[in-house]
């Protein structure tokens, strides 16, 4: 089904009998495949007699050849699926079945994207990227404090570079833009944390989606094409990325997130607001001060500085802010 999406990609007209020649198969396997696209991707396609076929709207699919090519010096080998339950899961499974880290792992579509906090992500085929990378972590787990800021700092400057402007940072690591949210980075831990440990870098960004009555999200989001008013390559922005994620990570490793601490305050979008921070039913009121070299938020509760950290706490601004 895929190889017959990527014939029809360029949004023209293209006859089941050319597209059966390409694909070796018949015109009515075509036509089958054709009803698979709408019905299992819910992508739109048009017959037109006299004509053929051609999508609702062009697309451009990831292309793994090229995004190998591009990113070459990284090093880092990278697979595309079609379709996967999270990206994040299936980096799993290829561990346990003994695929060496360091790898990129992208997907057009998860059926079940992991967001922070058990919630889903919402990620429809083809439209945005769902982009997962493993990495070994052998200087103990020192090394992934405040990781998870640093790659929503590189995933900051990936939208900055592609023309994005009013890019923000709120703690620990959602990505912002004009104030609502563009992308998400969940970070999971594999293996034990005193012997031989990965980390999982899930990072989604909305690229090309558009605000629509069927997309439920429940908080205010943007995308790339709704910031800049028009379709984004993935494969372009996503090697912008891998390139980004490279020179933040080598930084974080080399200096810690001390090193990259003014950049995030740069871009942090909540400095001085009133927010609540939330830990299960706890929250405290404060005022936010800034974040600390280890990528704890520093809170000015009734007056006095305090400082906390963890991957279950969560923000979210006081009415009157
Ligand atoms: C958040 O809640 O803000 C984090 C969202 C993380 C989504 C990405 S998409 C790629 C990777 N695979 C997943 O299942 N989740 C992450």
């Amino acid at each position: 089904m895929l190889e017959l999406l990527k014939l029809l990609q360029d949004g023209r007209f293209h006859s089941g009998e050319a597209l059966g020649a390409h694909l070796g198969i018949s015109r009515s396997a075509v036509w089958k495949q054709l009803q698979g696209l709408e019905a299992e991707l819910g992508i739109g396609v048009f017959k037109v007699p006299g004509r053929g076929y051609r999508l609702s709207s062009p697309m451009v699919l990831l292309d793994a050849e090229r995004l190998s090519r591009e990113t070459a010096l990284l090093q880092w080998p990278i697979f595309v699926e079609t379709s996967v339950d999270s990206t994040n899961a299936e980096i799993f499974r290829r561990l346990d079945a003994g695929v060496k880290a360091p790898f990129v792992l992208l997907a057009e579509r998860q059926m079940a994207g992991r967001g922070r906090r058990g919630r889903a992500w919402v990620s429809p085929f083809a439209e945005n990227l769902y982009c997962s990378l493993v990495l070994r972590v052998d200087g103990g787990m020192s090394q992934v404090e405040a990781l998870s800021l640093t790659v929503g700092l590189a995933v900051a400057k990936t939208l900055q570079d592609s023309g994005l402007g009013d890019v923000g940072l709120k703690w620990p690591n959602d990505v912002l833009c004009a104030g609502h949210k563009i992308s998400g980075i969940l970070l999971e831990l594999a293996g034990d944390p005193a012997d031989v440990c990965h980390v999982v870098i899930g990072i989604g960004i909305n690229v090309n989606m558009m605000i629509d009555a069927t997309i439920a999200i429940d908080q205010p989001w943007t995308s790339v094409r709704q910031c800049i008013g028009r379709m984004v390559d993935r494969n372009e922005l996503a090697v912008r990325l891998l390139l980004q994620l490279r020179e933040c990570l080598s930084r974080h490793w080399q200096g810690g997130f001390a090193s990259l601490r003014d950049e995030w305050e740069a871009l942090h979008a909540w400095r001085g607001r009133n927010v609540a921070l939330t830990a299960g039913n706890n929250a405290t009121l404060g005022t936010v001060v800034g974040v600390d070299e280890r990528g704890a938020i520093r809170l000015s509760v009734e007056g006095v500085e305090h400082a906390f950290s963890g991957g279950e706490l969560s923000l979210r601004l006081q009415h009157d802010s």
